[in-house]
C-alpha cells in the first residue's frame, strides 16, 4: 500500500502542467493551460489544466483528474506505475509497498474514508488473493491446462488475462484464508460473492471446478469473476453476483487492459463472451472487450466512447444476434456524438468471434471489422425492412417508427443527415418531416461566440462546494445550520454535507493551503461526477473574483431560505397552539 500522505506529498511536488505537457503540449490561456483533448477527438481545445488547483478537465468528454489519473488514463500505466513515474520525475522515493501487480487499489478510494474505507480496501484485497490462488491452482491442474490449450489459448494469453482454476473442493477459500475463522473474513467472502451460505447455514465456495476469468474495473481493481465449466455442465458460465464492488450492467470485460490497444487501433470491438475476447487476443486482435452476459447498456456505450471514437459491436448473424444488436442500437442513441461512430458487425450464422477468428484468421476478421455496418445504415435498414414504401400508409408508418428513435439522438450533424435520408424515403420535404418528428433545430445552430453563452445560474450549494474545494479554509466561515435543510433529493446538498464531513475530519487539509485537488481523496466517491463538474467551474473564474463575498453571499441566501421555511412552518400552526417560545421565535424571525 502506498500511504495516502505520500500521494499527497507527491502531488504537491509535481506540477501537473509539466507532467501533462510532456505528453500533450499545452498552451497558456489566462491562468489555465489548454490543449485539444487527448481522450477524445476534437478540433478546438476543450481540455484545460488548472495550475492553481492541479487538475485537468475536458469540457468536451468530461475527462477529469489529477496528475496520477492523467498518467493512468493516458499511458495505460497502473496506479503504482504512475506513482513511480511521477515520483522519479521529482526525485522522490516511493515508500515500501506490496509487490502485487494489482496493488493499484492503494489509493484512498472510497466514500467513507473512516472505517468503511478499510472495508472496501479489504474486499479488493480479498479478490486479489483469490485471483492469485486460482492462478496458482491453474498451474497444477493438467485438466484445466489441457482445456485452455484445446480452446487455443497460450500460457502467455492465460497469464495476460489472469486466468485461473477453481478446484473441485467445496471449501478451497476457507483453507486459503487461514484467518477464515474470523467472523469478519467470513462475512467479507460472502460480501464479494466468493462464498455462499446455504439454508442450513453451511458455507461453501461459489466457484468449483471452473476456469476463472477475473473481471477488472477501469481502475484495474479485481471486482468479480466469471467462471466457465470445463467442457459440459450448467450453467456454462457462472458469474459473481452483484456486490459492493460489482454492478453488472456497467462493467466492460477487459476494457482496462485493452485501453492502450484500443487507442492504437482507434477502435474497440465489443463481443459477447469472455472466451471470445481471449481468443481474439491470442490472434493478435487485442482491442476486443465484452459485456458481462448482459445486454449492452448506455453506461457501457458511454464508457467505451470515453476511450475511443469508434465502437464496433460484433454479433452472431442469427435472429438473436440481430435482436441484441437492435437493443445495443437503442442503448447508443442518446450517447451519439458527432465525430464518434458506432458500427455493427454480423458474423456468419453459427459462428462466434472465437470460432470465426480461429478459422479465418486475423486478417479476414479485421476486413470484416473494416466493412462493418454504420449505426445509421443499420437503423434505416431495420426501419425499412420488408416495408413497401410505395404505399402512403407504409411511409407514414416509417415516420412514426423513426420518430421515437430520432428524438433521442443528440448529435446534430448525424441527426440532420438522418432526417435528410428519411425525407428521401418518405417523400416529404425536410420541414414537413421535422414538424412531424417534433424535432427542433435539427439544422446545427450557428455557434454563439463563447463570451455570450451564459451558464445556468449557480445554486448556493454549488457555490459553497466550489469555494470549499478551492479553499477549504472557508470551512470556518460556514454556518453549518444551513446544512440542516431537509432537501433530500438535492445532490448538491448531499455532496456538500459529504465534503464538510470530510473536512471536519481532516483539519490538516483545511489549514494546509495545499494546491492539491481534494478530489484526490475522492476517487470512488458517489459524488465524484458532481465534484468533477463543480471543480471545473474554477477554470472560468477570473482573478478579480471575490471568493469571500461569493461564499458569504451563498451562506446568507441559504440562511434566508431556512428562515422563510421556519416562518412558514410556524405560520401554519394555529396561533393558539404556539408555545411562548415559538411566538418569540416567530417574532425574531419576522424582524429580520
Ligand atoms: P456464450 O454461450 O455465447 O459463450 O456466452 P461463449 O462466449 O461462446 O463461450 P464458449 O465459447 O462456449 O466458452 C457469451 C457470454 O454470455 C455470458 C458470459 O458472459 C459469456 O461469456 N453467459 C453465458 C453467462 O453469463 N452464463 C451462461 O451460462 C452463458
Ligand atoms: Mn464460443
Amino acid at each position: 500500500m502506498i500511504p495516502q500522505s505520500f500521494i499527497h506529498d507527491l502531488l504537491s511536488r509535481v506540477n501537473i502542467v509539466d507532467a501533462i505537457d510532456r505528453y500533450v503540449p499545452l498552451k497558456k490561456s489566462g491562468t489555465n493551460y489548454v490543449a485539444c483533448c487527448p481522450f477524445h477527438s476534437e478540433k478546438t481545445p476543450s481540455f484545460s489544466v488548472s495550475s492553481t488547483k492541479q487538475f485537468y478537465h475536458c469540457f468536451g468528454c468530461g475527462a477529469h483528474g489529477d496528475a496520477i489519473n492523467f498518467l493512468v488514463e493516458y499511458s495505460g500505466l497502473s496506479f503504482v506505475e504512475a506513482v513511480q513515474e511521477l515520483a522519479t520525475s521529482v526525485g522522490m522515493q516511493v515508500p515500501e509497498q506490496q509487490s502485487d501487480v494489482h496493488s493499484n487499489n492503494a489509493r484512498a478510494s472510497n466514500h467513507k474514508w473512516k472505517d468503511n474505507a478499510y472495508t472496501l480496501q479489504d474486499l479488493l484485497k480479498l479478490m486479489q488473493r483469490a485471483t492469485q490462488f486460482y492462478r496458482e491452482r491453474l498451474k497444477h491442474s493438467q485438466k484445466a491446462i489441457d482445456y485452455l490449450k484445446l480452446r487455443g489459448l497460450s500460457g502467455k494469453t492465460a497469464a495476460r488475462f489472469g486466468l485461473g482454476y477453481a478446484p473441485e473442493d467445496w471449501h478451497n477459500l476457507s483453507t486459503l484464508f487461514t484467518d477464515y475463522q474470523s467472523e469478519r473474513t467470513k462475512k467479507e467472502l460472502m460480501r464479494v460473492g466468493l462464498v455462499i451460505s446455504s439454508e442450513n447455514g453451511r458455507q461453501y465456495d461459489r466457484f468449483r471446478d471452473r476456469i476463472m476469468f477475473p473481471i477488472l474495473n477501469l481502475k484495474g481493481q479485481i471486482i468479480a469473476f466469471g467462471g466457465r465449466v470445463i467442457d459440459r455442465g450448467e450453467p456454462k458460465y457462472l458469474n459473481s453476483p452483484e456486490t459492493d464492488l460489482f454492478v453488472k450492467g456497467q462493467e466492460v470485460y477487459h476494457l482496462y487492459s485493452a485501453r492502450k490497444a484500443i487507442r492504437d487501433a482507434g477502435c474497440a470491438v465489443v463481443v459477447e463472451g469472455y472466451m471470445d475476447v481471449a481468443v481474439l487476443f491470442e490472434h493478435g486482435i487485442e482491442y476486443a472487450v465484452a459485456t458481462l452476459g448482459t445486454a449492452i447498456t448506455a453506461v457501457h456505450v458511454q464508457k467505451l466512447l470515453r476511450q475511443t471514437d469508434k465502437i464496433v459491436f460484433c454479433f452472431d448473424g442469427d435472429s438473436a444476434g440481430k435482436k441484441a444488436a437492435w437493443r445495443a442500437l437503442e442503448s447508443s442513441l442518446e450517447q451519439l456524438v458527432d465525430g464518434k461512430a458506432i458500427y455493427f458487425l454480423f458474423l456468419p450464422e453459427g459462428e462466434d468471434p472465437d470460432s470465426f477468428v480461429r478459422q479465418q484468421g486475423k486478417e479476414v476478421f479485421e476486413q470484416h471489422i473494416a466493412r462493418a455496418l454504420p449505426l445509421s445504415e443499420f437503423l434505416l435498414m431495420e426501419l425499412t425492412r420488408n416495408q413497401n414504401l410505395e404505399t402512403d400508409e407504409n411511409r407514414a408508418k416509417l415516420i412514426q417508427d423513426a420518430k421515437a428513435l430520432l428524438q433521442r439522438i443528440k448529435a446534430p450533424a448525424l441527426l440532420f443527415i438522418l432526417i435528410k435520408r428519411l425525407s428521401e424515403l418518405s417523400r416529404l420535404n425536410q420541414h414537413e418531416l421535422e414538424a412531424l418528428l417534433q424535432i427542433k433545430n435539427s439544422v446545427p445552430p450557428v455557434r454563439a461566440p463563447k463570451s455570450i453563452t451564459r451558464k445556468q445560474p449557480v445554486s448556493p450549494y454549488r457555490w459553497l462546494l466550489s469555494v470549499l474545494l478551492y479553499k477549504p479554509q472557508y470551512l470556518s466561515e460556514l454556518d453549518k445550520s444551513v446544512l440542516e435543510l431537509n432537501d433530500e433529493n438535492n445532490e448538491e446538498l448531499s455532496a456538500l454535507k459529504f465534503l464538510v464531513e470530510f473536512l471536519d475530519a481532516r483539519p490538516d487539509i483545511v489549514t494546509g493551503e495545499s494546491m492539491v485537488s481534494i478530489l484526490t481523496y475522492f476517487q470512488d466517491s458517489p459524488f465524484r461526477a458532481l465534484f468533477e463538474k463543480v471543480e471545473s467551474d474554477m477554470l472560468s473564474w477570473d482573478n478579480g473574483m471575490d471568493l469571500k463575498a461569493e461564499f458569504s453571499g451563498a451562506v446568507n441566501k441559504l440562511q434566508e431560505i431556512q428562515r422563510k421555511k421556519r416562518m412558514q412552518e410556524l405560520h401554519n400552526k394555529p396561533l393558539a397552539l404556539l408555545t411562548e417560545e415559538e411566538k418569540r421565535e416567530l417574532k425574531h424571525l419576522a424582524a429580520h
